[in-house]
């Protein structure tokens, strides 16, 4: 049976990749950033996990005012980094878990979430670098990935709630898959930022310490939040904090802490980071 180890959130701050990609990880100002994510590094060598489903958006790379699905699924053997406007980035193409992906697609759809089942994609920073902050530079990604896109780029995006109610289906899926599986589920974007806008700059470090919070033990208070509060609190991209809901949904009931980190700034943004354990604290 394949079972959901772990959940993880993190931002995914495209400017995180390009410092990676250049050798300034030690520089002063990303030092910190970086530093926080040193327990995780060391943890995931531990875990030897075999698939991350990995939630994240794509931020017109894929996709773009042609074709906007809420949630899809990818199904594919591979998927190569996308070409954001200065190359693609040089690290390894993702490869995906078609049989694990197919299972919950069919899984998701029969109760009644309605995927889209993409096979060919290219994957941007929305997905490329968390796995950098957790794996760093290898010549392959040590694990296989299933990612699963949610359009929190044009309105109207999926309510909390709704990812929330996915994530518990998500769970249902992976553990109804026969094989034996170390599963990782990751949620991605955030934490508040607005990079346009009369607001531009914005950053709410008391509401992100108030998410990071409710994602701990077993309150369910954070899928109720409504779309409205995220725009006003956390400005028009801290939005993409939904995604981490579809992760918490995965985990279950309950779960504990393993490691936490909160870094500001970062690029325009604050930069949140947490990995969770489904269970007892
Ligand atoms: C930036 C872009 C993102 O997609 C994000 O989630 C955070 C920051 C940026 O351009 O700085
Ligand atoms: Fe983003």
């Amino acid at each position: 049976m394949a079972r959901i180890t772990a959940g993880v959130g993190t931002s995914h701050v495209p400017l995180l990749g390009v410092a990676a990609d250049s050798g300034k990880t030690g520089d002063d100002y990303f030092q910190p950033i970086f530093q926080g994510y040193e327990w995780t590094k060391d943890w995931e060598k531990e875990q030897c996990s075999d698939v991350i489903i990995l939630v994240y958006n794509d931020h017109a790379s894929a996709f773009d005012m042609n074709i906007i699905p809420t949630f899809a699924i990818g199904c594919g053997e591979f998927f190569k980094p996308a070409d954001e406007g200065w190359g693609p980035r040089k690290v390894p193409d993702v490869e995906g878990h078609p049989d694990l992906a197919w299972h919950i697609a069919q899984s998701l759809i029969l109760e009644e979430f309605d995927m889209t089942i993409i096979n060919e994609m290219d994957v941007d920073h929305g997905l490329t670098v968390p796995l950098t902050m957790m794996y760093g530079a290898p010549q392959k990604w040590p694990v296989k990935v299933v990612p699963l896109a949610v359009n929190v780029v044009i309105y109207p995006v999926p309510a909390g709630n709704r990812c929330w109610a996915l994530g518990e289906a998500i769970g249902r899926a992976v553990t109804s898959f026969p094989e034996d599986l170390n599963v990782q589920i990751w949620g991605t974007g955030g934490m508040s930022h607005q990079l346009q806008g009369p607001r531009a700059g914005l950053i709410n470090q008391e509401w992100d310490n108030m998410f990071l919070d409710g994602l701990i033990g077993d309150s369910d208070a954070l899928r109720h939040i409504p779309h409205i509060e995220y725009l006003r609190e956390t400005g028009s991209e801290g939005i993409e904090m939904v995604m981490w809901l579809i992760m918490r949904g995965a985990l279950g009931p309950k779960t504990r802490c393993l490691h936490r980190h909160y870094h500001v700034p970062c690029s325009n943004t604050a930069i949140g980071h947490i990995v969770l354990e489904p269970g007892d604290s």
